[in-house]
């Protein structure tokens, strides 16, 4: 049989991630490879958890990478903390707040829950109030769920949590990048993302923090494995997976370089680039670019004559759900977007299936290009599709959101305010309002 190279199609990845990833990434996981304990490989391992440090926005010594999509990160935190019969409060506005019922339950925890409507968010005082209730070892919360794009306000959470003697972890995965996370201000004691959302990189790593105070719960678990056992052990219960269990993965990481799993190089090599873009752009500067270019794409999608889904104070900068118009195949139009156009955008789960599409501007797509593109593809598979769209509407709108905005023809997201950028959205949509259709 003859085999080449693979030659997968172009595509511009605007859905909810994976998104494009940034050339730069893609570039150094071609790097050659490094043996595990050469102090090339490892000074780059002090490197990257440096790097996260300043991504994270966190003095935390423990602050590594798990070898794994971010699911793996979610997993880590979960069964090294949670032992059998602990308490855990999950507040679920979406997909991924189930996500964490359902590891923390395999972990054997007495999880306990909140919901709220999808598309909606928690006030504070609804999850203090249940905290004071549940009284839980475990306070576990998603920032941005991608499923409904809402993005809970964390600011108090770390200040209850431990008031009630709780810890705080949260699911960052979607957020992380594009949205203010500060682990140490807001006391969160263990935070977890992926690469392949706003830190515009493929999925497969997932970094990750801990609190001195999450690090000295999971420490009490410690265990080395026989075959390299050194009587240093603690008495905690044994965590019950070993490739996830966080107090041998901290050995690793840790000056003792106490060997684990064999690291997944390539991919430190693209969690390492990832965190440089970021650190490079500046942590601030990257949030008011995928405020900016989700705030542009939001103008076009109502200047489309379209309408939004969900409590629009709370949506993640990076991503936002669109009601799908009557009468479309809503399938055929998401193929046709590939497929005229090599643009994917997404579909939607649960109670929002059929519903509403999603459309990400994140990492390396946010991008002023990415996002007048999106927009004029999408006005016509919605016009081959018979709907009655404002012609021009989409592309006008998000223009003269960038032009409110004060953006000139190139990025220039850093300068950007988030009062400006409101303002403009709003003028943005009165100009095309009379638009010809
Ligand atoms: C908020 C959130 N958590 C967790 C995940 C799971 O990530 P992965 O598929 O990388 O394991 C995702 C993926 O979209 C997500 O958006």
């Amino acid at each position: 049989m003859r085999t080449s190279q693979i030659a997968p199609p172009p595509r511009l990845l605007m859905g909810p991630g994976p998104i494009s990833a940034d050339p730069r990434v893609l570039r150094a996981m071609s790097a050659s490879l490094l043996g595990q304990f050469d102090p090339a490989m490892t000074a780059l391992m002090t490197e990257t958890q440096g790097l996260y440090r300043e991504v994270f926005r966190t003095r935390n010594e423990a602050t590594l990478l798990i070898d794994g999509t971010s699911r793996a990160g979610i997993e880590a935190v979960l069964v090294s903390l949670l032992e059998p019969g602990d308490k855990v409060l999950v507040p679920i506005f979406g997909r991924f707040g189930h996500l964490l019922v359902e590891i923390a339950e395999r972990c054997g925890a007495e999880v306990h829950t909140l919901e709220t409507e999808w598309g909606q968010v928690f006030p504070a005082s609804a999850i203090e109030d249940a905290v004071r209730t549940v009284r839980p070892k475990l306070l576990a919360v998603v920032q941005g769920d991608t499923s409904t794009t809402m993005n809970q306000p964390l600011e108090e959470l770390g200040a209850i949590a431990a008031k009630h003697g709780a810890l705080l972890y949260t699911d960052a995965t979607a957020s992380l990048g594009g949205n203010d996370l500060y682990v140490d201000e807001w006391r969160i004691d263990a935070a977890t993302a992926g690469l392949q959302k706003c830190l515009a990189g493929p999925s497969g790593s997932s970094p990750l923090t801990l609190s001195d105070r999450a690090v000295e719960v999971i420490g009490a678990r410690r265990h080395v494995e026989a075959g390299i056992a050194d009587g240093t052990a603690g008495r905690g219960t044994r965590i019950r997976s070993n490739y996830f269990d966080l107090a041998m993965i901290l050995d690793y990481w840790g000056e003792q370089r106490l060997n684990h799993h064999t690291e997944a190089t390539s991919m430190l090599y693209a969690a390492r680039e990832c965190a440089s873009l970021l650190v490079e752009e500046g942590m601030d500067a990257a949030v008011a670019r995928h405020r900016l270019h989700g705030a542009a794409m939001a103008a076009g999608i109502e200047g489309l004559g379209l309408t939004l889904f969900g409590d629009q104070t709370h949506r993640m900068h990076n991503v936002l759900a669109v009601t799908i118009p009557d009468g479309i195949d809503a399938d055929a139009a998401r193929a046709a977007m590939l497929d005229d156009f090599g643009i994917e955008i997404g579909t939607s789960f649960g109670p929002l299936h059929g519903k509403v599409w999603r459309i990400g501007t994140m990492g390396y797509n946010a991008r002023r290009d990415a996002v007048l593109l999106t927009l004029a593809a999408l006005e016509q598979v919605l016009r081959a599709g018979g709907v009655d769209v404002v012609t021009g509407g989409g592309v006008g709108a998000a223009r003269e959101h960038y032009e409110g905005a004060g953006e000139g023809a190139s990025d220039g997201a850093g300068q950007v305010g988030a009062a400006g950028q409101e303002g403009a959205a709003d003028g943005a949509a009165a100009a095309v309002a009379g638009a010809a259709r």
